[in-house]
C-alpha cells in the first residue's frame, strides 16, 4: 500500500515507517508501528495527526479549499441545496430527480415527534439553554432508539440518517418555542426543509408565509455547515462511535462538543462579544485585549485551526449577508455596523495578518442569524441542525469500513510511585 518510507531514527535505533499517499493532500506517516520500539507520539490538539480515512470532505486551509466529495463548496453553494448535499454526504453522489423524491419522502415520513420527546422537553425551564436541551433530547433519542438499532445493517444506519436529518430541525424549533411559551407549528409537506425550519420557528399560523430569500439564506447557512472532515464534534462523534455506542448518544456528543465556544459557540459568542464592545468607538480597546499575550480575550469569529487564508464559507456568506441586509433594511443596526467595522480594523492590523486571522464561517453566520430574527442563544442550535448530515455521514462511514476504538496515549508527567502514608 506504501511506496514511500520515512526512517525515524532515535538513540541510533531506526525504524522504517509506511508513508500513504491520499489522492490529494499531504501524505501521511503510519507511526502505529512505534509502539514496538517503546514509543509514542506526541500531537497534543491533533495538529498533525490523521484520526481516520475518509472519503468525505477534502479541506485545503492554506488555499482556502473546501470541496465534499469532490464537489467545491462555492458550486454545492450555488447549484444544491442543503437535502442535496445530505444526500451527497451520506450516498456519495449527488442524488437524480427519483432519488431525491424518495429522499425527500423519507425524509417528511419521519417528520413526527413522539410524545415521550415533548414530555422531556416539558421538563426544562424556559430558561434552559437550548444547546442544552438538544443534547438532551437526542440523548433521548437513544433511550428510544436503542433495541431495535442494528449498527451493522446498513439499511438500520440509513433510517438513523434520515431520522436525524427529519427531527433535529423539529427538536430545535421545539426548543425555540419551548422557551417563548409558545405552541409549536408543525412542519407542512409542501414547504422545502429551509422554509419549513423558518415556519416552524416563528409562523403564528400554519398558513404564514416565509420570504424565499430568507429560507434561501438559512439553506445556505445549514449546507456552509454540513461537515467539515474531523473537526472537534466530528472527531467526538467518531471517537464515541468507535465504542459501538448508540448513534443518537453518539450525536448528542457531538452537540455537546459543538456547544463549545472554540467551536460551534463562536457564533454565538460573536454576538457576544459585539454587545460586550457596544460602541465602535471601544474597538481598538477591544482589539488591544486580544492581542495581548497574557489577556485570555479573542475575537470571536476570527481564525482557525484549519484555515489559514480565508475561510471559503465566509466568502460564500458575505454574498448572503448583503442580500439578507439588503431585504431586511437593517443596514443601520448598531450591532451589525459595528460587525463591520471590527472586521475591516482587524484585518488591516498587523497581529491579525501576521497570524493570519481572517474572519470565519461563525463572523458573518451569527451576523445574519441575528438579522433573521434567531436569539443570540439558539446559534449554535443551528450549526447542530446544519452539521447532522455531517456527523451521520462520518460515522456510517466509519462503521461500514471497520475501525478500531479510541484509544490515545499520554506523556505521563506524574509521580512515578508514591508510599501511602502510614498514619
Ligand atoms: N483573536 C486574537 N488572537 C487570536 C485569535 C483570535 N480569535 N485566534 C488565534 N489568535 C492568536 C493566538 O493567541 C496565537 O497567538 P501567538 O502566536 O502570539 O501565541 C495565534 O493567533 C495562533 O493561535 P492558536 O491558538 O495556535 O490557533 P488554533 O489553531 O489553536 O486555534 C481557534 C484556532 C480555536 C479557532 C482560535 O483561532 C480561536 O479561538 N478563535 C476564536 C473562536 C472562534 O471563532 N472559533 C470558531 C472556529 S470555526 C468553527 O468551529 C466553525
Amino acid at each position: 500500500m506504501a511506496d514511500k518510507k520515512a526512517r525515524l531514527t532515535v538513540d541510533g535505533e531506526s525504524i522504517d515507517l509506511p508513508v500513504y499517499s491520499p489522492t490529494v493532500g499531504p501524505d501521511v506517516v503510519d507511526v502505529a508501528k512505534l509502539i514496538s520500539l517503546g514509543y509514542f507520539t506526541y500531537d497534543p490538539g491533533y495538529v498533525s495527526t490523521v484520526s481516520c480515512e475518509s472519503a468525505i470532505t477534502y479541506i485545503d486551509g492554506e488555499a482556502g479549499v473546501l470541496r465534499h466529495r469532490g464537489y467545491s463548496i462555492e458550486q454545492l453553494a450555488e447549484q444544491s441545496s442543503f437535502l442535496e448535499v445530505c444526500y451527497l454526504l451520506i450516498y456519495g453522489r449527488l442524488p437524480n430527480d427519483d432519488q431525491f423524491a424518495d429522499f425527500q419522502s423519507a425524509i417528511q415520513s419521519e417528520q413526527v415527534i413522539d410524545d415521550y420527546l415533548m414530555s422531556v422537553l416539558s421538563s426544562f425551564p424556559r430558561n434552559a439553554h437550548p444547546m442544552g436541551v438538544m443534547c438532551s433530547l437526542v440523548g433521548a433519542m437513544s433511550a428510544h432508539y436503542h433495541d431495535e438499532i442494528d449498527i451493522n445493517d446498513p439499511e438500520c444506519r440509513q433510517t438513523t440518517a434520515i431520522r436525524l436529518i427529519a427531527k433535529v430541525p423539529m427538536l430545535a424549533a421545539m426548543t425555540l418555542r419551548h422557551g417563548r411559551n409558545q405552541e409549536f407549528v408543525p412542519p407542512a409537506p409542501n414547504r422545502g426543509y429551509a422554509e419549513n425550519f423558518l415556519h416552524m420557528m416563528f409562523s403564528e399560523s400554519e398558513s404564514d408565509s416565509v420570504s424565499p430569500i430568507l429560507a434561501n439564506a438559512m439553506d445556505r447557512i445549514f449546507l456552509l455547515h454540513a461537515d467539515h472532515e474531523q473537526n472537534a464534534s466530528t472527531s467526538t462523534v467518531r471517537l464515541v462511535g468507535s465504542t459501538d455506542a448508540n448513534p443518537y448518544a453518539c450525536i448528542a456528543a457531538g452537540i455537546a462538543a459543538l456547544w463549545g465556544p472554540s467551536h460551534g459557540g463562536a457564533n454565538e459568542a460573536v454576538l457576544q462579544m459585539l454587545e460586550e464592545i457596544g460602541d465602535p468607538s471601544k474597538i481598538d480597546a477591544y482589539l488591544k485585549m486580544a492581542k495581548d499575550p497574557n489577556n485570555p480575550i479573542r475575537i470571536m469569529g476570527f481564525g482557525h485551526r484549519v484555515y489559514k487564508n480565508y475561510d471559503p464559507r465566509a466568502k460564500v456568506l458575505q454574498a448572503t449577508y448583503r442580500e439578507v441586509l439588503g431585504l431586511l433594511g437593517i443596514q443601520s443596526d448598531p450591532t451589525l455596523q459595528m460587525a463591520r467595522d471590527l472586521e475591516r480594523v482587524a484585518l488591516s492590523d498587523d497581529y491579525f495578518i501576521q497570524r493570519r486571522l481572517y474572519p470565519n464561517v461563525d463572523f458573518y453566520s451569527g451576523i445574519i442569524l441575528k438579522a433573521l430574527g434567531i436569539p443570540t442563544s439558539m446559534f449554535t442550535v443551528i450549526f447542530v441542525v446544519g452539521r447532522t448530515p455531517g456527523w451521520i455521514a462520518q460515522w456510517n462511514e466509519m462503521i461500514s469500513k471497520g475501525y478500531k476504538i479510541g484509544r490515545p496515549r499520554q506523556l505521563y508527567t506524574g509521580d512515578v510511585i508514591r508510599e501511602y502514608p502510614q498514619d
